[in-house]
């Protein structure tokens, strides 16, 4: 809302932000010119043979942008991201008309400008400018068939494999290529669509309401205001079923028992948990899950009110429940309080691996050290960590992250609205400059590469880690001790412990010779798991140790489904591998390519055969 309105609900003026004046380079959009009131998209989606032409799947149909004009001299166009993939058939033009209810639409002219590989710009031009605060309404009709930003199944690429599927993905910046829009996380605004499907397919989307309209048609609403990148369709032989007083899971009827069993009444557990900690869950009365097919991106994306996750999660030992706190999570961190570009994405997951782990420390008590290990998620958790540290009581940090979020609820922001709130929070902190502690300045935690400067106490945990440290050491000695070996049970151990002992395999790899093949031995439960993260790790364990008698494995893993974190990890290695593990590489791409994500598949495309190469 970079209106400068009032904060919802309480009258009182809002703090200026820094955010107010930052860029979005990723944006083709002028953005600041206008305020985006509403947005409603009208799309009926076919699932013909992949296109182009007529009768091939695509959506079509059109979006609707109530705009407010923001410019004190007033503005001759409006600029919007787009995305070549986009045909946009015709652009119309409803301008307040003094002492007329609804003007007329009046059709005006467009173009398009090259921007960046992955967008490029609509341009609508006014006939004549609109003055400053004048309200209008830009109707464009348009289609999009395969791109980037929409995703085609065909039937065989699901659980069920009976019908098609699509969905879309919209972070970071892959909504353009699925509706013309301000494609940057700087604006927020409130959405409604009405969404036509063929006969036997349910839609869903990231909104507060759900509603049917006759046989075919859906329709949908999100009472508050979020950024482009967060608008999700998916179209599918859907159902649900109630796992909580206001959870569901969606899925494929194939899998929907699964899912069902997997989450009944823990939803709602992780979710009071965070409103304690954090405040009211705002988006509406749900907060319901969507089993994807298998080659969705991620482990999990925060869709208000719907998170997509992969049907990897689906691992009968609820081992994987924190993706689902980390989503939850991003109900307050990111949904509510977002970064203003993807600059500043750690305020997104630093944030969320913070508050994921502040939900998982109450209600388990342990706090694991975690398996995933990017800069944003976890040096961004550092430093949340180390500021929790400088205050020095975590009922007070707790107070704070409330008060954070709803200082800063439904705007978006940059790290130094944060910091600056941070000192005023806490003036003794504030008066103490420990914002240039030499050594641990803010700046250096934000701007410098490396190793955070301090680091978490994760000490609850080593009890439970070193055991797996020291089995792996004895797996790396050139005689085994089977003795000292079998002496360790390991079919106590819980999911992590396992993935950290894989982990420090994977460390001291390769293994003298033979080493792998009796660990796989010893351990089927680990060389023939089921449980994703362990299969990622064995398959990484073997094909750094050239064990090639379980090379199918890896294939197998890769053909089942098509997670970003889990494919290019092992495309590295088996491009790092031997000769047959390259071969094995370029076959598996070769037969998989057709069912990964666009993103993914240019990803494992640089690793199997690098441009230039
Ligand atoms: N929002 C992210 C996924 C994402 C990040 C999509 C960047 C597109 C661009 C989501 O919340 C996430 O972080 N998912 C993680 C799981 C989590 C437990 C760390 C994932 O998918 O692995
Ligand atoms: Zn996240």
């Amino acid at each position: 809302m970079a209106s400068g309105e009032p904060s919802p609900g309480t009258g009182a003026a809002r703090r200026p932000l820094h955010s107010t004046q930052a860029v979005d380079v990723a944006s083709a959009s002028n953005f600041r010119a206008f305020e985006l009131l509403h947005l409603h998209l009208d799309l009926r989606a076919e699932f013909g043979p992949p296109g182009p032409g007529t009768g091939s799947r695509e959506l079509s149909g059109t979006a609707v942008l109530d705009l407010r004009c923001l410019e004190p001299e007033g503005a001759a166009e409006l600029r919007l991201d787009s995305h070549p993939c986009l045909e946009v058939t015709a652009a119309a033009l409803r301008r307040e008309l003094p002492g007329s209810e609804e003007p007329p639409a009046e059709p005006v002219s467009f173009y398009t400008q090259p921007f960046s590989h992955y967008g490029q710009a609509l341009c609508v031009s006014f006939p004549q400018p609109c003055r400053a605060s004048e309200r209008l309404q830009v109707l464009l009709t348009y289609r999009v068939g395969e791109g980037p930003g929409v995703c085609w199944l065909a039937p065989e690429q699901t659980a069920g494999k009976k019908k098609p599927f699509m969905y879309t993905q919209g972070q970071a910046v892959l909504n353009r290529a699925f509706f013309p829009c301000f494609d940057t996380p700087a604006v927020k605004y409130k959405y409604s669509a009405l969404i036509e499907v063929p006969d036997g397919f349910t839609a869903v989307m990231s909104a507060s309401t759900w509603e049917k309209r006759g046989p075919n048609k859906f329709f949908f609403q999100m009472c508050q205001p979020i950024p482009s990148y967060l608008i999700a369709l998916a179209i599918g032989d859907l159902v649900s079923a109630e796992v909580g007083p206001r959870s569901r899971v969606w899925a494929e009827p194939c899998l929907i028992d699964a899912a069902k069993e997997e989450y009944n009444g823990v939803i709602e557990e992780f979710l009071a948990t965070g409103e304690k900690l954090f405040g009211p869950y705002v988006w509406g009365s749900r907060y319901d899950l969507l089993f994807m097919p298998p080659s969705f991106p991620f482990g999990g994306m925060e869709n208000p009110c719907l998170t997509f996750v992969t049907p990897c999660l689906l691992a009968g030992d609820r081992s994987l429940a924190d993706v689902i706190i980390h989503e939850i999570s991003h109900s307050w961190f990111g949904n509510l309080v977002t970064n203003a570009n993807w600059g500043e994405f750690w305020l997104n997951e630093g944030f969320t691996m913070y508050a994921q782990r502040r939900i998982s420390t109450i209600l388990f008590g342990v706090d694991p050290d975690d398996t995933y290990n990017e800069t944003p998620y976890e040096k961004g958790f550092c430093f949340v960590s180390y500021l929790a540290h400088l205050v020095g009581d975590q009922d007070q940090f707790d107070n704070f992250l409330k008060a954070y979020v709803h200082e800063f609820k439904f705007q978006s922001i940059l790290a130094d609205d944060f910091l600056d709130f941070y000192l005023e929070y806490f003036p003794e902190l504030k008066k103490k400059r420990v914002d240039i502690i030499p050594g641990f300045e803010f700046d250096r935690w934000l701007n410098t590469p490396g190793w955070p400067p301090y680091l978490p106490d994760l000490s609850p945990g080593d009890s439970l880690m070193k055991p797996a440290e020291e089995l792996a050491q004895l797996w790396a000695a050139e005689e085994l001790d089977m003795k000292a070996i079998e002496a360790v049970a390991i079919s106590p151990w819980k999911t992590y412990q396992l993935v950290y002992f894989l982990d420090k395999i994977l460390q001291k790899s390769p293994l003298p010779r033979g080493n792998v093949k009796k660990l796989g031995e010893t351990y089927p439960s680990i060389s023939n798991a089921r449980n994703a993260e362990l299969r990622l790790r064995w398959g990484q364990i073997v094909l750094k140790n050239d064990y090639q008698k379980d090379f199918w494995k890896v294939k197998e893993f890769l053909h089942n489904q098509g997670k970003q974190k889990y494919t290019l990890p092992l495309y590295h290695a088996m491009m790092g591998g031997s000769e047959v593990a390259q071969t094995l590489a370029k076959e598996t791409f070769a037969s998989t390519a057709s069912q990964l994500h666009s993103n993914v598949v240019n990803y494992v495309q640089q690793i199997v055969a690098p441009k230039g190469s």
